[in-house]
């Protein structure tokens, strides 16, 4: 299969292009596209069948279940059997946004989505090309991230392309996703609402919405079993072994540590902020930035670790951060990318 990569201008978006790619979906087969969180790989998610073609392109286990994507109310009605009152607040406050909710599922969705569960998770994407994408297909689009299952997920079409080129026939290119890291997801199929995934909408945003949201036991404590299937696999790991430091003396330490690697002859990549940086000239940098904007840390964060794969790097040295707000999102696929090979100084 030859993958063809379509740029589009999320301020004019080409009709053409768009009416391509709603056939494709219609016709049962992928499209890739961006959203405001990170790229997804799309397909019918009322098609039993093109849903198992996502599976299969991504290397995905079938007991993880995907993600509806919808553009309007309409659609959310026919996915699933009810909808308590935490979730419409929830819906009022951040759709279309970057949250996905996990709702009683109706008997329109297909068992491959769900991974034969009887919840479904739906979330309404904020980015104009996608929005306006679903719309054109006309039915909800069933998208995990475009990435080969385990890999850091795709920020850009050209990390799509790394992963996905010949299993999947188009690409819409839609420049850098604004957030980085994907959705946050809520469970609101039980009585109180549970954070299973963190993401751009933190704990403490959410719970100015809903008092009573909580977070997953496993978001709390390493030794707890994740309640969403996805969680518990081996998630966003670069090609690179990953060492993460936090704390005031984590520079120090990095500058350390990545003196001690290279005279190993490693390759040494390095990730912390702007104001350490320039200590590290001797080695493969990329910045998050200033410590005082975590939002363009989540932004990069995906992009730095490909990057680092890009140009071979043996080993990344990265400085995490703090677990509160945006923070917990981001060591929550920090974590996971360093195999938990964390370090508090
Ligand atoms: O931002 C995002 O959410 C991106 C973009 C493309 O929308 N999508 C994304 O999909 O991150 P994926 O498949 O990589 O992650 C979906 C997560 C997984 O951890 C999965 O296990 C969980 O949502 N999930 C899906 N359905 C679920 C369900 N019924 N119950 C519990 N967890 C569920
Ligand atoms: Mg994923």
């Amino acid at each position: 299969m030859i993958t063809k990569i379509f740029s589009l201008d999320k301020d004019n978006i080409d009709e053409e292009i768009l009416n391509n790619a709603a056939n494709i979906i219609n016709e049962g087969n992928l499209v890739a596209f961006p959203t405001e969180t990170v790229y997804g790989l799309g397909a019918d998610g009322l098609n039993d069948s093109a849903c198992r073609k996502i599976f299969k392109a991504k290397g995905r286990p079938s007991d993880n279940p995907l993600i509806l994507h919808i553009s309007n109310h309409d659609m959310l009605y026919n996915l699933v059997d009810s909808i308590n009152d935490d979730a419409k607040k929830l819906i009022k406050a951040c759709w279309p946004g970057p949250l996905t909710l996990i709702m009683k599922k109706s008997s329109v969705v297909p068992a491959t989505v769900t991974a034969g569960l009887d919840t479904v998770a739906i979330r309404m994407p904020s980015d104009k090309i996608a929005l306006n994408f679903i719309k054109k297909a006309n039915t909800a689009i069933a998208a995990p991230s475009a990435n080969t299952s385990g890999k850091p997920s795709p920020t850009r079409a050209k990390d799509v392309f790394h992963d996905l080129n010949g299993k999947v026939p188009m690409i819409l290119d839609g420049g850098s996703c604004k957030i980085g890291i994907e959705s946050t997801v809520v469970d609101c199929s039980e009585d109180h609402p549970v954070i299973l995934r963190p993401g751009y909408y933190t704990y403490e945003y959410l719970k100015e919405i809903i008092p009573s949201v909580t977070l997953d036991d496993s978001l709390v404590s390493d030794e707890k079993i994740p309640k969403s299937p996805g969680q518990k696999y081996t998630h966003y790991s670069p090609d690179a072994k990953m060492e993460v430091y936090i704390g005031d003396e984590a520079a120090r330490k990095i500058l350390d540590k990545a003196i001690e690697y290279k005279k190993q002859d490693l390759k040494v990549g390095v990730l912390t902020f702007e104001d350490a940086i320039a200590d590290f000239d001797d080695f493969k940098t990329i910045s998050f930035g200033s410590r005082e904007n975590l939002s363009y840390m989540s932004h990069v964060l995906f992009t730095a670790l490909r990057e680092m794969d890009n140009v071979g790097v043996d080993i990344i040295l990265a400085e995490g951060v703090s677990d509160i707000d945006l923070g917990k999102s981001i060591m929550n696929r920090m974590k996971k990318s360093a195999s938990n090979n964390i370090f508090y100084l």
